[in-house]
């Protein structure tokens, strides 16, 4: 991909333009799932998990169906959550307690949504590429959480 920075500066305002005005957290992550899964390239899953007390629970989501519950510090999208810092997996296969919801998953990029100092869910990326993600994905999705919270 020639110009990272830029598909995300596109993105992001898309994402602006479909959540403007409204209020509903559900459809709002639902819309900016359909618009990640087709806006960026070599992805077999791209959604949501949302807080609800120790655990994560599946939320809007395009791709293969995935596991609804994740403990808190469990898999990638778990120790996200439970360290509050976005988490880059360039092999799945060698990321110890990664939860293989889809096997054909080789990569994985989760983004933590951080609310008043709370973890209340991540942003999970998966590719079936090795190393997919990189620091620009990292930052541009980063970016997309911002956008999508509003902040
Ligand atoms: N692989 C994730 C689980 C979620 S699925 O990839 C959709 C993990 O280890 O947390």
């Amino acid at each position: 991909m020639s110009d990272k920075p830029g598909l995300y500066r596109d993105l992001a305002r898309q994402l602006a333009s479909l959540i403007a005005g409204e209020p509903d957290r559900t459809a709002n992550a639902a819309n900016m799932a359909a618009l990640i899964y087709h806006g960026l390239p070599d992805l077999n899953w791209a959604g949501f998990y949302f807080t609800q007390g120790s655990e994560l629970v599946l939320g809007p989501f395009q791709g293969q169906p995935a596991c609804v519950r994740i403990p808190w510090g469990s898999g990638v999208c778990g120790g996200a959550a439970a360290s509050a810092q976005s988490v880059l997996v360039p092999d799945v296969h060698e990321f110890p307690g990664h939860i293989a919801c889809d096997p054909v998953s080789r990569s994985e990029l989760v983004v933590p949504l951080i609310e008043n100092g709370r973890v209340t869910g991540v942003l999970d990326l998966d590719s079936p590429k090795l190393a997919r993600f990189d620091d620009e994905d990292r930052a541009g999705c980063e970016h997309l959480v911002a956008v999508f919270l509003r902040r």
